[in-house]
């Protein structure tokens, strides 16, 4: 059985002392045992988050790290650094950092690679834009990224700790959503290419998350799905309360 995974995604937002307000707030409502929760913070606010979660089940994450342990790259942050701080896991290729910051599957597999060697579970984000999914060709798009951004692991690396969340770039802070049955036929499609290039069984146990404009009124609808193992949330992870409702969907 896959546990969900409910991560909320802060992108650039919340300062330190926003992330303090956010995290007290949350305490005082009540949480869901039966999914496993996550809050990805940018950087600054991830040593208040991993102090503030240490005690609960709450995991933590960063939105993305550098392949190297350490040196001259300006402006970076490395895997040692996420993991000394506690972090659980970290995004790789979210479509932000595909399209704005121009990162490509060669890179993003290194990211990969630094995160497995460091203990630190990746979430790897795909999916195709508009034009794409307009030509029919979302499942070519899909399986040319998971390829190459796995490309060399093996499986016994990825057991427990690889996460895939697919996120449709016409859905992401849109408002669009994927229909539940376009979002499982996607999900049900990478599982299917994790046997091909994997096993059944490394297939069965990954959660694979749906991604894209997910909001309290749509995610139980979401979650029913077969193949969806939880669900990446961008703006609607920024407020406690609507944060509690995504992750209490079940009740
Ligand atoms: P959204 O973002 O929920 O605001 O659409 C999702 C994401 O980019 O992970």
């Amino acid at each position: 059985m896959r546990r969900p995974l409910i991560a909320g995604n802060w992108k650039m937002n919340m300062t330190d002392g926003e992330t303090k307000k956010f995290l007290d707030k949350l305490k005082s409502l009540k949480n869901s045992d039966n999914v496993e929760v996550c809050i990805i913070s940018p950087f600054t606010s991830l040593k208040t988050l991993t102090e503030f979660l240490n005690e609960t089940e709450i995991s933590t994450g960063a939105q993305n790290l550098y392949y190297e342990d350490n040196g001259a790259f300006t402006g970076e942050i490395s895997p040692i650094m996420l993991k000394d701080l506690g972090v659980d896991y970290v995004i790789i290729g979210h479509s932000e950092r595909r399209t704005i910051f121009k990162e490509d599957d060669e890179l993003l597999n290194k990211k990969i690679i630094a995160a497995l060697n460091h203990n630190l579970k990746p979430i790897l984000c795909c999916g195709e834009n508009l034009e794409q999914r307009e030509n029919n060709i979302q499942e070519k798009i899909v399986e040319n990224q998971i390829r190459s951004d796995l490309k060399g692991i093996s499986e016994e690396e990825l057991y427990s700790k690889l996460v895939i969340a697919y996120e449709p770039i016409w859905a992401i802070g849109t408002g669009k959503t994927a229909s539940s049955d376009d979002a499982q036929s996607m999900c049900k499609f990478i599982r299917n290419l994790l046997t091909k290039l994997y096993c059944e069984e490394l297939a069965d146990s990954v959660r694979i998350q749906y991604g894209g404009s997910v909001k309290p009124e749509n995610v139980a609808e979401i979650m029913s799905k077969d193949d969806i193992d939880g669900a990446l949330v961008g703006g609607a992870s920024l407020d406690a309360e609507s944060f509690s409702k995504l992750i209490n969907y079940g009740k």
